[in-house]
């Protein structure tokens, strides 16, 4: 508790005032607070209701708990802590009776703000309750404790979902990397997002329980990587876990992550491709939050990795041509190549190399990818080209397709993007044949091209942020955000079309997908930046978001609500008496 000072001291009113008056409102520091007078003793708390600023003197108390008649969140009126978890603990203020007159610390009782922060994460977390959340992630905004927040929600969501890594986990995950390019007063929001997605995500789940490493003598890499293909080649999820944590006890995590992805990449574009994207996600999680915690991360990818459907079983990859085979053979060919991801070597046909993948037959597509690493172009260059490849699709997306092929194209240029983090991260020769299959899907969805939409030229107009956000007020303004984009890029301001995409994505009620465009454009943007492959990769992305917006944005409502309540705002006139 925070000592009193004597110059913080302010007389207020009588004690015979209050007597007759005994629920009074007096204001301090610019803030309304409430006296009450109950049972003889005097408290003093925040006026504004901490669930949402109804002001509590019009409230009622009764044995020693005070009610707000708004959503009847009850609170201990002697220490402001809420009864109902809905409602956060209200602030209290000490005060003391000095002579007949009534005197208050015009500073609010202070505690722990970090640990009262992360137990609110978790308890809106365990409850879902949106507000808390958002309250939650503003203040830990304020206290610089975003990464305390990240960990204590990823652990949350790993603990309480049985099924796995979920798309709120990635959610999250993404948001974070994404952080330092939003406007700052974008970020606690994007937080907001996460945890919010997070909560949903293990929403009526099952805990985890965890599986204990094999008690064995193994250590060698190539026989955990053996076993754990092997149990999940025959989908046997506790045998490919076991494996796993045992591999996490004694392999380095170069070793480990070697392991998943070979896993992820032993069949075709597993599950539309997000059975890697969550391995990728949950690998960027680990940079963020510690190796130390793979053994709560890594498990959680099991069990959608066992069950996830191989695309080779399907017949878009086997009729009219059987593009799995041809996948199949070339990457047994590239696995007896030198195939180091070595040093960038200048290399820059990515755009060539984009068009052709687009454009050319599987043989040829592959023949020359073959070609590219045998001439020793890095792998991280080629799976750069086929990440650009697949956002063209997006740039020239027609609008005559059905609204749903956009998932077509967001699901190929998202795993793309994850092979292509991934090798960044880590790179492997068993990985590299995510660079094939990429490259392979990016062909099977031609027909999402044609016609192809023309890549807009700069209009001459000075557009900005705000044209950008006024194209996603309107269902259906594809084009008229790819063309505020354009205009905006070509002021040579590309952060500031960034920031703009970013609050566009964020004001929204945003779906899974939404923010996996946002995230991968953004990597890809970062890596091409300054380019016209830059520029067109901010393109796509808009106009995948345009297409999906506006919605009711009911999540920024409740952001807002959360943040005039913490900048002290009343949210309900009421003066004080
Ligand atoms: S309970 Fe007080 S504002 Fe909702």
């Amino acid at each position: 508790m925070a000592t009193v000072r004597e110059t913080d001291m302010v007389r207020v009113c009588t004690l015979a005032e209050l007597q007759r008056e005994p629920m009074r409102v007096t204001t301090a520091a610019g803030r309304a607070i409430l006296l009450v007078l109950h049972e003889g003793r005097v408290s003093a708390l925040d006026n504004r209701c901490p669930h949402m600023g109804f002001p509590l003197h019009r409230g009622s108390v009764k044995d020693g708990i005070l009610t707000c008649h708004w959503h009847h969140a009850k609170f201990d009126l002697a220490s402001g802590c809420t009864f109902d978890l809905f409602a956060d603990d209200a602030p209290t203020y000490g005060v003391e009776v000095r002579d007949g007159e009534v005197w208050l610390d015009s500073r609010p009782v202070a505690g722990d703000r970090l640990a009262h922060w992360l137990d609110r994460v978790e308890v809106g977390l365990e409850q879902d309750i949106p507000l808390v959340l958002a309250k939650s992630a503003i203040a830990l905004d304020e206290l610089d404790a975003t990464s305390e927040a990240v960990a204590r929600a990823a652990l949350f969501g790993l603990r309480n979902r049985r099924s796995g890594w979920s798309q709120g986990m990635t959610i999250l995950t993404s948001l974070v990397s994404v952080m330092p390019v939003l406007a700052p007063g974008d970020r606690p929001l994007a937080l907001f997002h996460g945890l919010r997605h997070v909560a949903a995500s293990t929403r009526a789940q099952p805990p985890e329980f965890d599986l204990e490493p094999l008690r064995t003598s193994e250590t060698r890499p190539e026989r955990f990587q053996e076993w754990f293909r092997y149990f999940v080649e025959v989908r046997e999820a506790d045998a490919a876990e076991r494996t796993l944590v045992t591999a996490i006890s004694v392999l380095p995590p170069a070793a480990v992550a070697d392991l998943v992805m070979a896993a992820c990449t032993d069949h075709l574009y597993l599950d539309s491709g997000h059975t890697l994207d969550f391995a990728n996600k949950a690998f960027e999680l680990l940079d963020r939050i510690g190796w130390d915690h793979a053994r709560d991360v890594l498990p959680s990818l099991v069990p959608a990795l066992v069950r996830s459907q191989r695309m080779e079983e399907t017949s878009s990859w086997r009729h009219p041509v059987d593009v799995a085979a041809l996948v199949h053979d070339a990457a047994a060919e590239l696995m007896l190549m030198r195939r180091d991801g070595g040093p960038a070597m200048g290399w820059s046909g990515h755009a060539e190399l984009a068009s052709m993948i687009l454009d050319g037959e599987p043989t040829d597509v592959l023949t020359e990818l073959l070609r590219l690493v045998h001439s020793g172009v890095p792998l991280t260059e080629l799976s750069a080209a086929v990440v650009y490849a697949a956002m063209l699709r997006a740039v020239h997306f027609p609008t005559s397709n059905e609204f749903t092929d956009w998932e077509t194209v967001l699901h190929v240029f998202t795993y793309a993007n994850a092979v292509d983090q991934a090798l960044r991260r880590a790179p492997s020769g068993l990985l590299a044949r995510g660079i094939l299959d990429g490259a392979m899907a990016v062909y099977l969805e031609r027909f999402l091209n044609v016609p192809k939409r023309a890549i807009p030229t700069p209009s001459g107009a000075r557009a900005g942020a705000a044209a950008i956000l006024s194209a996603f007020d309107t269902q259906g303004g594809v084009d008229d955000a790819a063309q505020a984009a354009i205009d905006s890029l070509a002021t040579g301001d590309d952060e500031a079309v960034v920031r703009a995409l970013g609050r566009a994505l964020l004001r929204e009620d945003g779906a899974f997908h939404h923010y996996q465009m946002f995230e991968a454009g953004i990597r890809q943007w970062s890596r091409f930046r300054g380019t016209s492959v830059g520029d067109q990769v901010l393109l796509g992305t808009a106009r995948y978001l345009a297409a999906h917006y506006p919605t009711v944005r009911a999540t920024g409502q409740t952001y807002d609500i959360a943040a005039r309540l913490h900048r002290g705002e009343s949210l309900h006139e009421d003066p004080p008496g």
